[in-house]
């Protein structure tokens, strides 16, 4: 069966991730998918522009008139996860550039069935450190923003940073790790040029998790996510 895939971004980014995973569409990068719905916070959102090109659905969803309207956050979340649910049927959420944190009210609709792009490395589990391929242990990068997070890789002097895939669990920016892409720090970087490359690579990993999670491939296994093998068939 197609999954349906709703997409969600924000006013912070610029949607260039939106705009990869839809021309990952395009292009039969991802099979057994489509986008059916992108949601933003923020009705002036960039992003909406690849939504609104290719017709595809919009909804805005604005925190702040919730809160407003004398409304709670846990509203905001179990509404927003109603949406999805009942209105789009969606099988899987991205959060690409989404600044809000789903807490669990949202996320009982959809376990293990949202992914997150992270501008930073994450590990696997909960360790608060992680090995990179040439064996260096940098401090995975929590919490932290678009821009932060990339500024903290700086003057923190990494050697390397990247961006990772992960699904969503309720503790912020600790779910499976899916990918997670490797990007070299040069001398002379600021947030600007290391961010750029870090995006170049966001471009692929993320609609490779995608396509990976439409064929069915991803599973997690002791809070690690396995891939399945596509020739073979195992894991
Ligand atoms: C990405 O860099 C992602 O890692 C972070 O938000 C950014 C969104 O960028 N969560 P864009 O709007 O897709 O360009």
């Amino acid at each position: 069966m197609v999954k349906k895939i709703a997409v969600l971004i924000s006013d912070k980014g610029t949607g260039s991730n939106l705009d990869a995973i839809l021309q990952a569409f395009d292009n039969s990068q991802i099979l057994n998918g489509k986008v059916t719905v992108v949601i933003s916070d923020k009705k002036d959102a960039q992003g909406l522009i690849h939504a609104h090109k290719r017709n595809i659905p919009i909804e805005i969803k604005s925190l702040k008139e919730y809160l407003q309207q004398g409304k709670t956050r846990r509203n905001y979340d179990h509404d927003l996860g109603q949406i999805l649910k009942k209105k789009y049927d969606i099988d899987l959420v991205v959060l690409a550039g989404w600044m809000l944190i789903l807490g669990s009210e949202f996320l009982k609709y959809f376990p293990n069935k949202v992914i997150n792009l992270h501008p930073g490395l994450l590990p696997d589990g909960d360790s608060d450190y992680l090995v990179l391929s040439d064996g260096v242990r940098i401090k995975a990068i929590r919490g932290l923003h678009t821009d932060a997070a990339v500024q903290f890789a700086l003057d923190h002097h990494y050697p390397v940073t990247g961006s990772t895939v992960h699904f969503v669990t309720p503790v912020v920016d600790q779910g499976s790790v899916i990918i997670r892409s490797e990007v070299k720090i040069k001398n002379n970087d600021d947030v600007k040029t290391l961010y750029h490359r870090m995006k170049k690579e966001e471009h692929k990993i993320l609609p490779k998790a995608i396509a990976l999670y439409c064929e069915d491939r991803l599973f997690i296994r002791k809070g690690r996510v396995i891939i399945k093998d596509a020739e073979t068939g195992s894991a």
